[in-house]
């Protein structure tokens, strides 16, 4: 009797034991974290910070921009912490796609290619490709590319537009600015880009470089999120709607369009 009753003792410790172990696991795979995605808390943007006025690394290293400023205002009204991921731009879509960022923002053009990868949001911007040339150039509009040397930042709309211009010699650079050199450097002979990259690229080099007045392409900007994130999608929708119609939109953009101009006069 005395036996059975300390073994019942022993049981009891063993499975209140059991019991105790098990209660924090339980815990860890419960309820409280399920049904509330990541970006609650923080908003991951990744982005290709070389692509200025919309998204730039400045001199104290800190992120500026158009794109960077439409996110903290949609962060800030929908208490989330911006967190901005620098990648190449290239990247920018498989990241979005593997989770490691909720969206990417980063002056991207909405494309059918593209959209076979991703969801975008309803456009933000409105924007073109132009052809950016010394001064003095043979090559004054698309018909003169032909068999030219371009230059263009990898994985661009850009560069799927010049690569398309029969005996074209593609030369692919990681940054844009990086294509601006070589042709200040006579390397290329011609740059595809965006028209208000080329503006703020060019200011700095007024005195050689000219962009040719013929858009090519005419081309929306929006924020890729991962196909089925329509939570986020909407959300960001809704936000975009909201800095368009209440002037949040056209104060960021006036900050930060024609500085380029500026500083080339
Ligand atoms: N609009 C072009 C595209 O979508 C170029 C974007 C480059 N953006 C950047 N942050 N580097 O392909």
């Amino acid at each position: 009797m005395k036996k059975m009753t300390s073994f019942a003792f022993l049981l009891s410790i063993l499975m209140s034991l059991t019991l105790i172990s098990c209660g924090p696991t339980e815990k860890d795979t419960g309820a409280a974290d399920v049904g509330i995605p990541r970006h609650v808390k923080k908003l991951v943007m990744a982005t290709n910070a070389e692509f200025p006025p919309f998204e730039f690394k400045a001199e104290d290293g800190s992120f500026q921009g158009i794109d960077i400023e439409i996110m903290q205002a949609i962060c800030k009204a929908t208490g989330r912490e911006l967190v901005v991921e620098d990648i190449a731009f290239d990247s920018i879509i498989p990241a979005v796609n593997s989770g490691k960022a909720d969206c990417g923002v980063a002056g991207m053009t909405v494309t059918e290619d593209r959209l076979r990868n991703i969801d975008f949001t309803t456009p933000y911007y409105e924007a073109f490709q132009v052809i950016v040339v010394v001064k003095g150039s043979t090559i004054q509009g698309t018909d003169d590319l032909k068999g030219k040397r371009i230059g263009v930042q990898t994985g661009t709309t850009g560069d799927t537009l010049a690569s398309d211009i029969e005996g074209a010699d593609m030369n692919r650079f990681s940054k844009g600015v990086d294509a601006i050199v070589a042709l200040t450097q006579n390397k290329v002979d011609a740059v595809v880009i965006d028209n208000e990259p080329a503006k703020a690229f060019v200011a700095k080099n007024a005195d050689k470089l000219v962009i040719l007045e013929e858009p090519l392409t005419k081309e929306s900007y929006a924020m890729a999120v991962k196909k089925g994130n329509d939570e986020l999608l909407a959300l960001l929708n809704k936000q975009i709607e909201r800095i368009k119609t209440d002037g949040t939109l056209d104060v960021i953009r006036a900050k930060y369009e024609g500085t380029a101009d500026a500083a080339a006069e």
